[in-house]
């Protein structure tokens, strides 16, 4: 098959999210001007760079009611940010601080989860998470939208300190299988790596 118009692809959903996978997510914390915690999962998400460790997400709005969701009204206020990444064992809480509530509603007590300070930036991490890259602010690019109703967004930022359990480090490398990264497919669903093989390079 193929199609082009997003709205004659004659599939009961669009499949794009479906293709574009496992994405991985950034749970990403921020925080507004008068220190209210917000965390919320995107995955429009990836690293683009690492020297410096770039990353990329793209919230995309609006939030119900109107205006910028909340994650982007703090980054812009802030110039800063946290991603955290999320485990198979932090679904739940993960599924919870995606909830569309207002915006001065902490989703970290709503997920039940603990702000940890972070070294480089004013915004918490999330203690249980078994990675976390602090961000500061690099731009936001306005994407193009041909839905009048919605404005897309890229967020770009720069990683500045890099939080990692010892728990997934063994023999000096970090076993991504340990820690079940979770991921987003197409539909309502996930996965989580479990297994990982080594290819070499040509050359
Ligand atoms: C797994 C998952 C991935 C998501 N990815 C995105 C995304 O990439 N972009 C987006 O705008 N919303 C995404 N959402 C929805 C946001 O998490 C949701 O709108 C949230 O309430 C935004 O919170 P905020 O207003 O506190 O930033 C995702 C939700 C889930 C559960």
């Amino acid at each position: 098959m193929f199609y082009d118009d997003p709205k004659k692809h004659n599939l009961k959903h669009n499949p794009f999210k479906a293709l574009v996978a496992p994405r991985p997510i950034a749970w990403v914390s921020s925080m507004d001007l008068d220190g209210v915690l917000n965390l919320a999962p995107y995955s429009f998400f990836n690293a683009v760079a690492d020297q410096p460790p770039t990353i990329v997400f793209a919230p995309n709005g609006p939030r119900p009611g109107g205006g910028a969701k909340d994650t982007l009204a703090n980054i812009e206020k802030t110039n800063e940010f946290v991603v955290n990444l999320c485990s198979w064992e932090l679904r739940d809480a993960m599924n919870k601080s995606s909830a569309h509530v207002d915006p001065e509603v902490d989703e970290f007590e709503l997920a039940g989860l603990t702000p940890a300070p972070s070294v480089h930036v004013k915004t918490p991490r999330v203690k249980e998470a078994p990675a976390s890259l602090e961000c500061r602010f690099v731009t936001r690019l306005r994407l193009p939208s041909t839905n009048p109703k919605i404005e897309n967004n890229m967020v770009i930022g720069q990683v500045v300190g890099i939080h990692i359990d010892d728990a997934i480090i063994d023999d000096g490398m970090v076993d991504t299988a340990a820690y079940h990264p979770l991921a987003r497919l197409g539909y309502m669903d996930y996965t989580a790596v479990d297994s990982t093989f080594e290819m070499l390079r040509p050359d």
